[in-house]
């Protein structure tokens, strides 16, 4: 939620903050905004709506300047608009913020009652003036920056500048994330790692309430305690090419079609395929750490939460452990059963989900071992877990998640096959033999995607329909809600997912001849209960578009769509049946003209709760 970007350095910073926002557009989209020094003056720029329009209010209104701070907001206090767009300045201190104050409204009684004046009804404002207050009382920028941070409760990643200190950056977090880019006499402060790939891959991932203090040629960070502390440079091995279109209308589909790629790249490396073994360097968890596990609980939000279920069918069914899994929003607040014997895994593509971060924390407090499964290096969950594996998707743009979701599967894959030869609940070879199948893998997903126009034109045909039905079964029941989710998120069209065998509890009330039924369909135990359903809900006319992992010609005849994909085991086909609802939500969306990479009301990744 929101993106803020700092610089200084001996280039122009407009451009670069308009760029550095652009990258991280994602993040919020409801209004923008930069300040910059220029000539000992801070300028303001802010606009509602899109980047474009700062774009075009800054073409007009030009600033120039060697030092600034920018932001790309996603409301939580204050509806979007220009009062309300950061930064936020009062007097000679302005600010942009990512996260939430708690306790602003009794902060902001206070500064009222001594005279300040606020403009919005943000949150933030009640830092700039804090910092201000503290200033008036005799403080230096970096003193009043810090006992500003003192007095607040709650979540920030900021970054501050001064009108009476032009030469320095003040950057900080606590709970919401931000990097520092190092570049040759230049910093970049930043939410998120793509913002800055064309001018650095060095990067400093501040920690909890670290503040930075940046000037041109130096920087100092410095822990609650104004204590200075040393960090690493870590060097992302992600270009920047990655973070682009690449001839792509959108970044979603650009995405869909790295899949093969990106499931290639998070199982390269890790399987010795003659031994059937999994080969990790970062889960740090030895057979030793593993031997007291007796239950697994999977933590996750939206779409990684779908990947969380799937991982429990994966885990069961070849480990014979318990797994139980939960969203992050609810975990924390059922007191879960968690102790020493626990393993917590927490997935999220960005590591910075709040909700399962708190996940995390709490499944610490009470002793659990940790595993993070994440695709951003150096990302606050992965830094707070025990072990990570990451998925090597590459940077993941769109709002919607797609290859970061295929490549959580994979690694669940993976660490499915590790605890069965540690827990001795899968032989050797038939560990080689889900290997040869997950080796197939990114050729069976290409043969699906060469299906585009196909599921284009289903794509067509459907997209004037105000429900969508998503049926699945077993391992495929998760992907019902996948399919579901990522049409409602991308197209605005209502769409629900069903376990199959569910339907005649209550939604088949909802199948009329308006309502297309997207049904996945195995070939395994429960494919005539499957087609039983099918039957049903063409008694009572409603459309049925098939998927199915086999091909059936008979069945072809019984429904209105169509789509088959390639054979493979039962714990993979998850990934298959992804990929056309993928593309059926993608081209909905295209049909219906919305902003498919930036969808309303959406963020990419929710660091507040
Ligand atoms: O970064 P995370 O994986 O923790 O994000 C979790 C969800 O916010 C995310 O999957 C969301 O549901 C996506 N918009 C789905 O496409």
């Amino acid at each position: 939620m929101c993106g803020i970007l700092g610089y200084i350095g001996g280039r122009e910073a407009t451009p670069l903050l308009l760029d550095g926002l652009k990258r991280l557009e994602y993040r919020g989209y409801d209004s923008s905004g930069i300040a910059v020094i220029s000539e000992g003056k801070l300028i303001v720029r802010r606009s509602m709506g899109k980047l474009s329009q700062l774009e075009t209010l800054i073409e007009k209104e030009p600033v120039d300047g060697k030092i600034g701070i920018g932001h790309t907001r996603w409301a939580t206090h204050g509806r979007p608009s220009e009062m309300n767009a950061h930064p936020h300045k009062a007097g000679k201190i302005v600010v942009v913020h990512n996260g939430i104050i708690e306790n602003y409204l009794s902060l902001k009684e206070m500064l009222m009652g001594e005279g300040h004046t606020f403009k919005s009804e943000t949150d933030t404002e009640v830092l700039s003036h804090l910092i201000q207050r503290y200033i008036f009382k005799g403080k230096n920028f970096e003193e009043a920056v810090r006992s500003a941070l003192e007095d607040l409760q709650g979540s920030y990643a900021i970054g501050v500048l001064s009108e009476s200190d032009p030469g320095k950056l003040i950057a900080a977090r606590n709970e919401s994330p931000l990097i520092i880019g190092m570049g040759v006499d230049e910093f970049f402060i930043a939410s998120d790692v793509p913002a800055i790939l064309n001018h650095t891959r060095d990067v400093i991932f501040l920690d909890d309430e670290e503040m930075a203090i940046i000037s041109r040629g130096d920087i100092k960070i410095t822990d609650p305690k104004r204590k200075e502390v040393k960090k690493n440079i870590v060097k992302i091995n992600w270009s920047p090419t990655q973070a682009e279109k690449g001839g792509y209308r959108h970044f979603m589909l650009k995405e869909i079609f790295e899949q093969p790629q990106a499931i290639i790249d998070t199982f390269r490396g890790r399987i010795l395929k003659e031994k059937g073994e999994i080969y990790w360097e970062e889960i740090n968890l030895s057979p030793r750490k593993l031997e007291p596990i007796k239950k697994i609980a999977i933590i996750a939000c939206g779409t990684s939460w779908h990947a969380a279920l799937i991982g429990k069918f994966m885990i069961e069914e070849f480990c014979r452990i318990p797994v139980e899994v939960d969203l992050g929003s609810e975990y924390r607040y059922r007191d879960p059963i968690v102790n020493h014997q626990t393993l917590l895994i927490l997935i999220s593509q960005s590591g910075e989900t709040a909700d399962t971060l708190a996940s995390l924390r709490e499944g610490k407090k009470k002793g659990a071992s940790t595993i993070a499964i994440s695709n951003v290096v150096g990302s606050s969950m992965v830094r707070g877990s025990d072990g990570v594996i990451y998925t090597h998707a590459g940077p993941e743009i769109g709002v919607a998640s797609t290859k970061a979701f295929t490549t959580q599967l994979v690694a669940l894959y993976l660490l499915t096959l590790h605890l069965g030869k540690v827990f001795n609940t899968i032989s050797a070879e038939k560990r080689r033999m889900m290997i040869q199948e997950l080796i197939r893998l990114p050729h069976q997903v290409e043969e699906i995607l060469r299906e585009e126009s196909k599921i284009e034109e289903i794509a067509r045909n459907y997209m004037k329909c105000n429900d969508f039905l998503y049926l699945g079964r077993g391992i495929n029941y998760p992907i019902a809600l996948e399919g579901a989710l990522k049409l409602k998120e991308i197209s605005y069209i209502h769409a629900e997912g069903y376990p199959a065998g569910e339907m005649k509890h209550g939604p088949i009330a909802l199948v009329d001849e308006e309502m297309p039924v997207v049904v996945l369909i195995t070939r395994d135990k429960t494919y005539r209960k499957v087609l039983g359903n099918v039957e049903e809900i063409k008694a009572r006319k409603g459309k049925i578009l098939a998927i199915l992992d086999h091909r059936d010609e008979g069945m072809m005849e019984k429904v209105d769509a169509s789509v088959f994909l390639p054979g493979t085991n039962a714990a993979l086909t998850p990934i298959l049946f992804t990929i056309p609802l993928q593309l059926l939500a993608y081209y909905i969306g295209v049909f219906k003209g919305t902003d498919v990479d930036q969808p309303r009301n959406l963020a990419k990744s929710v660091t507040v709760e």
